[in-house]
């Protein structure tokens, strides 16, 4: 696991960019993976404004989102596909259908589950994953105690993550759906890069977890310490609680620019 702590949000941002610029440079129809929410909005900020100066171009490339509520209707504006839509896709030149992600909708939940699972394997599998972390340590929505073998299913939010994200649903709890479809570890950990992003205070016991604590169910983000690609963006207030936070300032400072990560 790799671990860079920048002070300016906005080279946390580029640095994602790179990663993701250079993958779709060496490999056109790279296989994207997208996460909502806060974290990685100014990385699809960053890729857009690349995106309109002609740097890099998504029109072959192919992405999965993580997760979604359940029941809420196709027109809702917190609908996970909507807010990526919205936040990055119809931003940038991605082709009609390139981007999918699981149906909240579903009559037949596991059948569907199931069906995402094979279209993530019938594509080749996720190239880079871009995934942020819950206060609770959860990536995408596998709250604590979810398996670390789990594939994309059905999940109950924990009411600190519907409390986190109350502020979406103008600040009023009872809104939040109670469950939701996500990936699972597993099919996160099969993804062949992944980039966390965590920013402010509020992250910073999750971060601590993920990167220093055991692993263990309890903080389900732990799981990366096994992916033999992990990237972990932090600013300074979300690496707050981290013991070796100097060693990874140090160890990134000296790495070559041209090396990425
Ligand atoms: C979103 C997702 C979640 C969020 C996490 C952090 O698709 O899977 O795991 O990444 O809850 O949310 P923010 O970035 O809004 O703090």
């Amino acid at each position: 696991m790799e671990v860079v702590i920048l002070d300016d949000a906005r080279d946390l941002a580029s640095v994602a960019a790179d990663a993701i610029t250079a993958l779709l440079a060496r490999k056109p129809d790279a296989v994207l993976g997208l996460a909502t929410g806060s974290s990685p909005l100014a990385v699809y900020d960053e890729l857009t404004a690349r995106h309109e100066r002609g740097e890099v171009s998504f029109a072959q490339a192919r992405a999965f989102t993580l997760d979604e509520y359940v029941g809420l209707p196709a027109g809702h504006p917190e609908r996970y596909r909507t807010v990526i839509d919205r936040d990055f896709v119809t931003r940038v030149d991605f082709a009609p259908d390139a981007v999918q992600g699981p149906d909240g909708l579903a009559d037949d939940i596991p059948a569907s589950c199931a069906a995402y699972e094979q279209a993530i394997a019938d594509a080749g599998g996720v190239d880079l994953q871009i995934l942020g972390i819950g206060s609770v340590g959860h990536i995408a929505f596998n709250e604590p105690g979810s398996s670390f073998a789990s594939r994309t299913r059905i999940k109950t939010l924990t009411q600190q993550t519907r409390l986190d994200n109350a502020r979406f649903f103008d600040g009023d709890v009872s809104q939040v759906p109670t469950h939701c479809l996500t990936q699972g570890l597993g099919t996160i950990m099969a993804a062949r890069h992944v980039v966390l992003l965590a920013t402010g205070a509020s992250k910073a016991e999750a971060v601590h977890q993920l990167v220093e604590g055991p692993v263990s169910a309890l903080w389900p983000a732990t799981i990366l310490q096994h992916h033999p690609h992990a990237t972990v963006l932090l600013d300074p207030a979300a690496a707050g609680r981290l013991q070796l936070a100097g060693y990874y300032r140090e160890t990134f400072a000296g790495k070559p620019t041209w090396q990425g990560i």
